[in-house]
């Protein structure tokens, strides 16, 4: 089996996440990792004993023996690692989503086909067996078609300041929205054809985010599919400090509803009350991804979600926003 060396950019939540998981992968090395903010660097290579920690990533990306980067920073700096890391001959496993414009996502895209490396998006809940399973049902016609994949939820304003605004993390619609844009083209096994979407913003001005142009906090937006099947979000991450407003997520169809229950269970009731639960699905996504990825690149296998599902769900996300600020369905091209 080959060895394989890694670089993790990025030592906030996701970068740790990343060495928890590499350090699950037979056969690795955790050779740097990098972060802006020095304290997380040395925090980061010292938890999870890595080789080396530096502040530059581009340091980091050029130690010897690195074979994959992981890239965990904001989204607005997706492209300029991902650039670095390919061109240094690296195969490269980037965060969701992709980049805040289809302009940057086409860019990685060029470099990656220039390059000849491998460019996988992390879009973890691809390894859910949960969803998988889920899939099935929906191909078999346990509920009929088409469906309704619905998922409501509401936090207080998130507590990095860059992922709420235009600019950083593009808000909930970019950031969270894309993992459902990817996962529901995947279940349904159809492309996205059409979204409707209404919004507001709640927190501008709020006083945890001085300076930030708040990105589209709130909205409730529908995307049909070429298979007819709809997915309905209805969401804000930017309710007030103290509150929350958990809600469902449950697929309905002709025949019957599943429940999706966290990442492990799945509920299935049809007519009459009829019940099943499929359970206890492996829910270390993280782990199961840098498992993947690794095979990927030993088996010269294209990655499990690349950097065309990015864009895919990258122009969901955009479309929402342009339906939003143009009160009307959008077609996506
Ligand atoms: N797959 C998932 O389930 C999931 C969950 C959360 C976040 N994410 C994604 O992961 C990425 C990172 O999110 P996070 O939650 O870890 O953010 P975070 O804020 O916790 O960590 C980001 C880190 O990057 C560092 N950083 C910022 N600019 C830098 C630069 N120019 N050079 C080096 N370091 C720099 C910051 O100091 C910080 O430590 C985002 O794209 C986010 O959307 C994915």
């Amino acid at each position: 089996m080959k060895d394989l060396g890694i670089c993790v950019l990025g030592a906030g939540d996701m970068g740790n996440a990343h060495l928890t998981a590499w350090a699950k992968v037979p056969a690795v090395r955790l050779v740097a990792v990098a972060d802006v903010d020095e304290s997380r660097a040395q925090a980061a290579g010292e938890k999870h004993s890595v080789a080396g920690w530096f502040t530059d990533i581009r340091e980091a990306i050029a130690q010897d023996g690195i074979d994959v980067v992981s890239v965990c920073l904001p989204t607005c700096f997706h492209r300029e690692a991902t650039e670095a890391a390919l061109r240094a001959g690296k195969d490269v496993l980037c965060e969701k989503p992709i980049a805040l414009s289809v302009a940057d996502a086409q860019a990685m895209i060029a470099c990656r086909d220039e390059t000849g490396r491998k460019l996988g998006i992390a879009f973890c809940k691809r390894h859910l067996g949960q969803l998988a399973k889920l899939r099935e049902l929906l191909a078999e016609g346990a509920l009929g078609r088409p469906v309704m994949y619905r998922m409501t939820g509401g936090m207080e304003i998130r507590f990095k300041p860059w992922i709420m605004a235009r600019d950083g993390g593009g808000g909930p619609i970019i950031d969270l929205c894309c993992h459902y844009f990817d996962q529901w083209r995947w279940v349904f096994d159809a492309e996205p054809v059409r979204v409707m979407a209404m919004g507001m913003t709640f927190a501008q001005g709020a006083a945890e985010l001085p300076g930030v142009d708040v990105q589209t906090d709130t909205a409730t937006l529908c995307v049909e599919y070429s298979s007819g099947d709809v997915g309905v979000i209805s969401l804000s991450w930017g309710l007030p400090r103290g509150t929350s407003a958990p809600g469902p997520e449950q697929v309905l169809g002709p025949l019957g509803v599943v429940a999706i229950e966290g990442f492990r269970n799945l509920k299935l009731t049809r007519k009459g009350g009829e019940e099943r639960t499929f359970g206890d699905f492996d829910a270390d996504l993280y782990g199961l991804q840098a498992c993947a990825f690794a095979q990927a690149v030993r088996e010269d296998r294209p990655p499990t979600t690349g950097a065309e599902d990015g864009l895919s769900a990258l122009k969901v996300s955009l479309a929402v926003l342009e339906s939003i600020e143009a009160r009307r369905a959008v077609e996506i091209a």
